[in-house]
């Protein structure tokens, strides 16, 4: 098929054109205005080798933020994708001299019941801001765009290349393929012989969706900070929003503003009442909500009974705001800290080790003292074997068979006592 988008370059810039921003972009579940956030301060928090690059980052305080949030909830950040990636694909098109033009987006004549993708702004905006803000560039591509590649690509070896990743029989090279080539630029440099219009691209192109980040601080404090991780992918890329927020902290860029807006809370929100104990069970960066929990207590001034249990790698690495956590256990605000360390010793330590180890006081804490336990960790894991773990406990310390001890967990998460923030 045809194409059906029509790209015009325009002469000027036409300021009575210009768009809001971020009209175009996705933002699910937003309960709050974008607000444009600067950074503040920032700190790293891991070192050494084997751990994930791990840091703070602080937010100037913006006046405009007027949104009541609770511990525990999440801000969603619209990211940009990587400049050198962007400029690289501007090349490999041969869009270097176009992409900084001013341009609009239309259907063409025969475009029939097609409609501009929603994620694509249709005017007074340039291919590179189309580029860098708006299209998913590491997408899985779909056989689809890569079927309508096949058009144009000119050199036999290719265009058969493409064919077998297509076919029906081809499922596990083209498995092979989106595994490898995340990445439109990577995906592109299989074919050097093709060469599809800018067109063929946006119009099959996904839009940028937001990253969401766990508030690292209580609402009480004016200034709001986030924890992440740095992802690191193969072939020297990194995660699009982690890889983006490295970037502004490497240069020490405090006006780049990062759009921010407070997502749509799930369940995992911290509870008002202080009278019950709660236990906090994390690993890794899911530690960051609970420094938003400890950091509401803080100012508070009061706090209930509070137990946790954390897991990372090595005690000297990344165990990320060890002093801090330690401080907490100093003055009392948390009562028993349990830590645990999976390659500092032969035999892996995980967290669920640990609440084993401790399965009758656990036990105690959750059934008679009533204690609500908040897990922040990858579900497909540590969340899974935590589960497993207390089921576990329940059957050996309340003397019941695997049913009743399911039914005691799924009780408590039917209630609200057994609450999950998790990433998978
Ligand atoms: C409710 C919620 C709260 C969260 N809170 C936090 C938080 O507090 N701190 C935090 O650090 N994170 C948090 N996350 C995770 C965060 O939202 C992001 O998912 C994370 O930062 C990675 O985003 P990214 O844009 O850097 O990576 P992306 O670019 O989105 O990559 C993510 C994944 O896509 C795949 N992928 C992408 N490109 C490639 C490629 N080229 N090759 C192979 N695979 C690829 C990989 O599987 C990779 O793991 C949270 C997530 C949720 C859902
Ligand atoms: N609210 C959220 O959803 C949220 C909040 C913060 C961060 N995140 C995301 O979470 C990711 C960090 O992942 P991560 O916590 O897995 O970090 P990690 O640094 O990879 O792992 C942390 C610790 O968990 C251990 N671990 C591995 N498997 C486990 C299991 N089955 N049970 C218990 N512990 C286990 C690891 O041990 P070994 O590696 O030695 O096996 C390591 O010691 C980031 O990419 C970030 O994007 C999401």
């Amino acid at each position: 098929m045809a194409n059906y988008l029509k790209i015009t370059y325009l002469q000027d810039k036409q300021e009575d054109l210009k768009v809001n921003d971020y009209q175009f972009r996705n933002k699910p579940f937003p309960i709050s205005p974008i607000y444009e956030l600067q950074v503040d301060t920032f700190e790293l928090l891991t070192q050494g080798e084997n751990v994930k690059r791990v840091y703070k980052l602080n937010f100037q305080e913006n006046k405009e933020v007027k949104h009541d949030y609770f511990p525990g909830d999440v801000i969603a950040i619209l990211p940009e994708n990587d400049q050198t990636e962007i400029n690289e694909l501007f090349k490999r098109l041969n869009l270097t001299d176009q992409c900084n033009k001013y341009c609009k987006l239309d259907l063409t004549d025969d475009a029939g019941k097609k409609s501009i993708p929603k994620h694509l702004p249709t005017h007074h905006v340039t291919l590179k801001q189309i580029f860098l803000k708006y299209v998913d560039v590491r997408s899985v591509p779909k056989k689809l765009f890569l079927k309508a590649l096949i058009k144009h690509t000119s050199d036999q070896p290719d265009i058969e290349k493409l064919q077998q990743i297509c076919s029906p029989s081809g499922s596990s090279f083209y498995l092979k393929f989106i595994e490898e080539n995340r990445s439109l630029l990577f995906l592109l440099n299989c074919f050097p012989s093709c060469n599809p219009p800018i067109e063929l691209i946006l119009e099959h192109s996904t839009p940028l969706n937001p990253r969401y980040f766990s508030t690292a601080t209580s609402p009480l404090n004016r200034q709001l900070s986030i924890i992440f991780d740095v992802l690191e992918l193969p072939k020297g890329l990194k995660g699009i929003c982690s890889g983006w927020l490295e970037m502004i902290l490497k240069e020490n860029n405090r006006t780049t503003k990062i759009p921010v807006y407070f997502r749509k809370p799930g369940n995992f929100r911290l509870k008002p009442n202080i009278d019950k104990p709660i236990m906090l069970i994390a690993t890794g960066t899911g530690l960051a909500p609970f420094i938003g929990f400890l950091d509401h207590f803080r100012l508070m001034g009061s706090h209930p009974e509070i137990w946790m249990f954390y897991g990372c790698r090595y005690v000297d690495r990344d165990f990320i705001c060890k002093e801090l956590l330690q401080s907490y256990a100093n003055d009392g605000i948390i009562k028993c800290l349990f830590t645990s360390f999976s390659r500092d010793n032969e035999q892996k330590e995980y967290v669920q080790h640990k609440i084993l180890k401790n399965k009758e006081v656990v036990i105690d804490f959750i059934t008679n003292k009533e204690a609500t336990i908040y897990v922040c960790g990858d579900q497909k894991t540590m969340v899974k074997d935590v589960k497993e773990t207390l089921v576990n406990c329940f059957m050996d310390c309340k003397n019941v068979d695997r049913t009743d001890a399911e039914r005691v967990l799924s009780d408590l998460v039917q209630n609200g006592k057994f609450l999950v923030d998790t990433w998978s």
